[in-house]
């Protein structure tokens, strides 16, 4: 049996993810496991893990030694109006998932490890360009508190390698495009979207959907879909098809943020003709906003 403290206070309960609160203790372990050669995956997490975060910890153990993930739901990448009070936490059945999927540490910091001065003056991360399109345009300071967070995150971890959705498409091209420029010595992995048997992308957020809003979520990938299918018909006026896709998300009952064909590797707007293109949307359905893409 270990001990476990979580945010309720301690109680006994058997688990072989080592649950570590404190960066001095994970790095003490990080350094002996990377003193005998080990290879270390990092997987970030918000918690509220489900099988599209399982599916990360999975590609992590068969191309790592030993797996960290990490939970800490990061006040800097909510806005104001958005949902940091409310976004689930579920750590105790997070511990159990991360037992089963064997992961071999769970790093749980509190806000003070992370931002000991507070988050209102910590050091930013900026990636400009990609960070004010697209969800960037709606969540104007987002991807800035998502990159200062995982490269606190890569700093106290020191991966070898590490693992992101490709639900979030933007979010890993920012991740990817910052270890680029401050030559950051990890390999960030995309992971493939898990989904439901209905096309829904797993998502935290997609417990906030009434059963009529659940009921019309799966037009968000189904009109990706479509739209796909016309380009690779040989439609490529892709402004034309992306003021389609968002007329198709309105009609089938979401409210459109932004439907949009991009390039894939630096989400510019394509030239007609161009190959490697992906399709994003984003629409918001009652109290969710439901993000996708679909790759071409
Ligand atoms: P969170 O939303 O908890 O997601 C953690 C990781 O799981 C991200 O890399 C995300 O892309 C991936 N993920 C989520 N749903 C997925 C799905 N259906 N299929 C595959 N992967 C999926 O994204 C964040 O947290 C935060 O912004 C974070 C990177 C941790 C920084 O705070």
């Amino acid at each position: 049996m270990t001990l476990i403290r979580h945010n309720f206070g301690y109680r006994a309960r058997p688990a072989t993810v080592r649950v570590i609160y404190d960066l001095a203790e994970l790095r003490t372990e990080l350094d002996s496991l990377r003193r005998s050669g080990r290879r270390i995956a990092l997987v970030p997490t918000m918690g509220n893990l489900h099988a599209g975060h399982l599916s990360l910890v999975k590609n992590a153990r068969q191309l790592a030694d030993v797996v960290v993930t990490t939970i800490f739901v990061n006040p800097f990448q909510f806005g104001k109006n958005e949902d940091y009070d409310t976004y689930p936490r579920t750590f105790d059945q997070d511990i159990d998932a991360l037992d089963r999927e064997g992961c071999d540490i769970l790093f749980a910091p509190d806000g003070h490890s992370i931002y000991p001065r507070g988050d209102d003056s910590v050091t930013r991360v900026e990636v400009p360009d990609l960070s004010n399109i697209l969800c960037g345009e709606s969540r104007p300071t987002y991807f800035r508190g998502v990159a200062t967070v995982v490269s606190i995150l890569l700093n106290m971890v020191q991966p070898d390698i590490a693992l992101f959705g490709e639900k979030d498409y933007q979010q890993t091209l920012v991740i990817q495009r910052m270890v680029e420029d401050l030559h950051m010595q990890v390999e960030i992995i995309p992971v493939t979207t898990v989904r439901e048997d209905d096309g829904l992308a797993l998502s935290s957020r997609n417990q906030y959907l009434t059963p009529s809003e659940r009921a019309i979520a799966p037009a968000l990938y189904a009109t990706l879909g479509q739209i796909r299918q016309s380009i690779l018909g040989g439609n490529c006026d892709f402004h034309g098809l992306a003021q389609r896709g968002t007329e198709l998300l309105a009609f089938k009952g979401l409210r459109p943020d932004y439907f949009s064909i991009r390039r894939q590797k630096d989400l510019c707007e394509p030239n007609p003709g161009e190959k490697q293109l992906v399709l994003l949307a984003a629409a918001w359905l009652g109290k969710a906003r439901l993000i996708d893409n679909l790759k071409v």
